[in-house]
């Protein structure tokens, strides 16, 4: 793939989203200057490694250097002086209120704008409320700047995959002309294009996080349902997903939604909506339901540990929010250990990609290990190595045999024959 026009191109944040963007579009042909303010992860960046654990993304940094497309540094107006497009990928976690902290964007504004070149193009490619082009354009302070709502939706543990090959671009900009220019930085890329304005491609993104987190809950919800009914969701799931309006993705029970995305946009567009003069209650009867599913799996580990968790270790196999990715950020594996944890139980907990300690939490060497005179294994994360475990070895190395299946990874009849005490979701 190359760029029909190589552009010079600075992306400032160098995360999931902005190291994704910056060694795509060095892949692509353009000139890229990436900056972040953390020395220690340019310093790994520049010797070719990677902060982030996602699929092919070591091998185009790598590239990407030698080709000389690509440079990281930790001065953000090193990036932007004669850039033509400027893309910011920094946080926008949740603030106290559920409003998005816009103060990531506001200071890198605050800083680049004198240092932008004339004419130039911001992109905010951050998830920012409605109506954030018009405050980014206002504290950048530069009537010769256009900003561009450029919403990015790649999974991660996929995200270099879905750069590449999205299902939609869409590009909020207030004149044609400008919507124009930022697509010809994705020439190359075979996808739908959303020419849109900036407050339309900003609700896309929420609206987008919003339904998922919608159809994750509903499913759980239907899960449960299932076990007070006696139905099987496994087979619910097929059915219903075979109906194309409907659709098979995203329609999995599990353990709750969590990651660095659906949590926030969710809190976020309840106040966005609030804050507009809408009540969002569908949204907020969503939120709830996820709340309560980390308690229903709670209260499922309490059950088969025999009716109590106090002094009672318990194995939670997966801390990541999902598999294929490291981030730990509102895991829902993370806030089920801490409510075990308040329950009395002691936690020890695998992880394939876990390096570091975790608070409150015994982490231990293999998922062989956290299962030493444990009580009950809660699996948490879809990690496939789970599934070709020596179950009797697990079980010989427990107090009792027993495992919630938060993910309906395992095969319950296969662990129920080895003794298991089992619950899945929405299982029976
Ligand atoms: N992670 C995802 O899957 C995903 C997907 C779509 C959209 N988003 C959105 O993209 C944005 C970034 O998310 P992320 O997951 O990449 O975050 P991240 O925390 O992984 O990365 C942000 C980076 O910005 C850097 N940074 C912060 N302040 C800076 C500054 N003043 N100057 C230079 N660098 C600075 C941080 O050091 C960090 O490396 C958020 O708004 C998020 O909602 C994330």
């Amino acid at each position: 793939m190359t760029a029909a026009v190589s552009c010079r191109v600075a992306v400032v944040g160098a995360g999931y989203v902005g190291l994704t963007t910056a060694v795509c579009l060095a892949h692509l042909g353009h000139e890229v200057r990436c900056s972040d303010r953390d020395a220690t992860r340019v310093e790994l960046l520049n010797s070719g490694g990677t902060p982030i654990y996602e699929d092919g993304l070591e091998d185009l940094i790598r590239t990407g250097l030698a080709s000389g497309h690509l440079a990281f540094r930790t001065d953000n107006t090193w990036a932007v002086e004669g850039a033509e497009f400027t893309l910011l990928c920094v946080p926008t976690p949740e603030g106290p209120d559920g409003w998005p902290d816009m103060s990531f964007i506001e200071t890198v504004a605050t800083e680049i704008g004198p240092h932008l070149a004339d004419e130039s193009i911001v992109v905010n490619k951050s998830t920012v409320p409605v109506g954030s082009a018009d405050v980014v354009g206002r504290v950048l302070g530069r009537s010769d700047v256009q900003v561009v709502s450029n919403p990015e939706f790649l999974r991660e543990g996929l995200a270099v995959h879905d750069f590449l090959h999205p299902d939609r671009i869409v590009i909020g900009a207030l004149d044609e002309e400008t919507a124009v220019r930022v697509s010809g930085l994705f020439a190359g890329i075979d996808a739908p294009v959303i020419f849109t304005d900036p407050s339309t491609a900003e609700t896309i993104k929420y609206a987008s996080n919003a339904f998922l987190a919608t159809k994750v809950s509903f499913v759980n919800a239907v899960a449960a349902l299932c076990e007070a009914v006696g139905a099987d969701i496994r087979q619910v799931c097929i059915g219903m997903g075979l109906d194309p309006r409907i659709g098979s993705s995203f329609l999995r029970p599990g353990p709750g939604w969590g990651g660095s995305c659906l949590p926030k946009d969710s809190a976020g567009l309840v106040r966005i909506a609030e804050e507009a003069g809408y009540d969002f209650s569908l949204l907020k009867g969503v939120i709830a339901v996820n709340e309560e599913q980390y308690d229903r799996v709670v209260r499922k580990a309490v059950r088969l540990a025999g009716g109590s968790l106090t002094g009672a270790r318990v194995a939670l196999w997966g801390v990541t929010f999902k598999a294929r990715t490291d981030d730990l950020r509102c895991s829902p594996a993370l806030e089920i250990a801490r409510r075990l944890v308040q329950a009395g139980a002691t936690v020890a907990a695998y992880d394939p990609t876990l390096t570091g300690p975790l608070e409150g939490i015994e982490v231990a060497a293999d998922a062989y290990a956290a299962c030493e005179g444990a009580s009950v294994i809660v699996l948490a994360t879809e990690w496939e190595e789970f599934r070709w475990l020596d179950f009797d070895k697990v079980g010989n190395a427990m107090a009792r045999r027993a495992i919630v299946d938060a993910r309906n990874l395992l095969d319950p009849a296969v662990l129920r024959r080895a003794g298991f005490g089992y619950e899945g979701i929405g299982i029976l």
